[in-house]
C-alpha cells in the first residue's frame, strides 16, 4: 500500500566481539528482517552510503523517508553515525548526531570523507592542533587515507613542505603526482625507518600528523626538531594487537621539548560551518582533491572494512547501501 511501504532490510551483523585483526567472517549479511517506511510517530532513514567504521556502525549519508521528528523532514538528507543496514527506525535523535546536508552540487559520496567526519577531523588536525607556520617541514603518516589525503593538501594549503608515507608504489605516485605532496616514501620497502626520514628531512620534523604509531612513530621522534609537534589523531597499527608494541625513543619527547597533542573529531563539531565555508570553494574549483574507493553493496562492506587493515584501500573507503537518487529536490 502506497505510503505504508514494507521493504526487506538488508544488514551487517557483527557476529561476535573481534580481537586482533577482524575477519569478514567476524561479520554476516541478513535481509531476513523487514521494517515499514511509515510511521508516524518516529523517524526513518534510508542509507544511501556507509562508511566502514566499527562493526555495524559507521560515519555516512542517509535520506529521510518519513519522519515526524521537528526537525528533519521527509527528502531531507543528512551525514552522521549510522548503522550497517538499508534502512533505520531512529527513535531518539540526539542533537548532534546528524548533520544536515546542504549542499548538493557537490557528490553526495563526499559526506562520507571529505565533507563528513574524516574533513572534520583533517581540518581540526591542520588549523586546530599542528596550527603549521609557513615553511614548516610536515610528515603525514597513512598518507592516502581518509584523513592523510586532506592534511597534506591542507598543509600545503597553509604554505608548508610535506612529505606522506603510504604502503604501495601506486599510492606513493598518487601522493605525488595528484595530491600535490612534495615527497612521499614507501614505508614497507624501507628497512631503516630513521634513515629514511632523515632523507626527506635533513633539519627535521617540525609537525607530524600521527595515523600509524608503532615502530613509524618511534623513528619519527628521533627525527623531530627541537619544539616539534606532533597531532596524534590516530595509531592504526596498534588497534589489531593483542599487547602494544613498546617505544623505545621516548625520552626525545623530553631532550626535544616536543609538544604532542591527541585529540577527536568529536571535539570540534562547532568548526564545521567554518570548515565548509575554508573548503566548499577549494572544491568546487578543483583545488582539492579527494580519492574515493566507492563498492557497491551492503555484501561487501565486511571485506571493505577488513581491507582498511592492510591497506586494500585506495582513498577514503565507502559502501554503497543503496544507489543515491538520481536528481537532489
Ligand atoms: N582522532 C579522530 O577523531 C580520528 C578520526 C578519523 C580517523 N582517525 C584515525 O586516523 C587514522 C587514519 O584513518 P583514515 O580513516 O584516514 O584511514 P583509512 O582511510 O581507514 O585507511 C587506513 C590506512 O592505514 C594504513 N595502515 C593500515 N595498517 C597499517 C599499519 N600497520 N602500519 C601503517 N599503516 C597502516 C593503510 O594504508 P597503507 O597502504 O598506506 O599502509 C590503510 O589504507 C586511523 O588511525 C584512524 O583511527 C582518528
Amino acid at each position: 500500500m502506497a505510503g505504508d511501504q514494507v521493504v526487506r532490510n538488508t544488514q551487517v551483523i557483527l557476529r561476535d566481539y573481534v580481537c586482533g585483526v577482524p575477519r569478514e567472517s567476524d561479520m554476516y549479511v541478513t535481509s531476513d528482517n523487514t521494517i515499514s517506511l511509515k510511521n508516524s510517530q518516529q523517524k526513518i532513514a534510508k542509507y544511501v552510503y556507509c562508511t566502514p567504521g566499527s562493526p555495524i556502525w559507521g560515519y555516512g549519508v542517509a535520506k529521510v523517508v518519513d519522519s515526524s521528528h521537528p526537525e528533519y523532514k521527509k527528502g531531507d538528507l543528512v551525514w552522521g553515525l549510522t548503522r550497517w543496514e538499508e534502512y533505520s527506525l531512529i527513535t531518539n535523535v540526539p542533537e548532534t548526531s546528524f548533520i544536515k546536508i546542504h549542499h548538493t552540487d557537490v557528490p553526495l559520496s563526499h559526506y562520507t570523507g571529505l565533507l563528513g567526519m574524516a574533513g572534520k577531523t583533517a581540518y581540526a588536525a591542520v588549523f586546530e592542533v599542528g596550527r603549521p607556520k609557513k615553511g614548516d617541514k610536515v610528515f603525514v603518516s597513512a598518507a592516502s587515507g581518509a584523513v592523510g589525503q586532506l592534511v597534506g593538501q591542507f598543509a600545503k594549503l597553509a604554505g608548508c613542505y610535506v612529505v606522506g608515507t603510504a604502503g604501495s608504489k601506486q599510492k606513493v605516485d598518487l601522493l605525488k603526482n595528484k595530491l600535490g605532496f612534495d615527497e612521499a616514501f614507501n614505508y614497507k620497502e624501507e628497512n631503516d625507518l630513521e634513515a629514511a626520514l632523515k632523507r626527506y628531512f635533513p633539519e627535521g620534523i617540525d609537525i607530524y600528523f600521527e595515523h600509524v604509531g608503532g615502530k613509524l612513530l618511534d623513528a619519527v621522534l628521533v627525527n623531530m626538531k627541537e619544539h616539534g609537534r606532533i597531532a596524534a589523531c590516530g595509531m592504526i597499527s596498534q588497534y589489531d594487537l593483542a599487547e602494544p608494541e613498546p617505544l623505545k625513543n621516548l625520552f626525545q619527547i623530553m631532550l626535544k621539548r616536543l609538544h604532542i597533542q591527541g585529540f577527536t573529531h568529536r571535539d570540534y563539531d562547532h568548526i564545521v560551518p567554518n570548515y565548509y565555508e575554508f573548503v566548499l570553494p577549494y572544491i568546487r574549483q578543483g583545488k582539492i582533491v579527494y580519492v574515493e574507493d566507492i563498492v557497491e553493496g551492503l555484501e561487501n562492506g565486511p571485506a571493505a572494512l577488513v581491507g582498511l587493515f592492510t591497506g586494500r584501500n585506495f582513498g577514503k573507503q565507502e559502501v554503497v547501501a543503496l544507489a543515491p537518487p538520481q536528481k537532489q529536490p
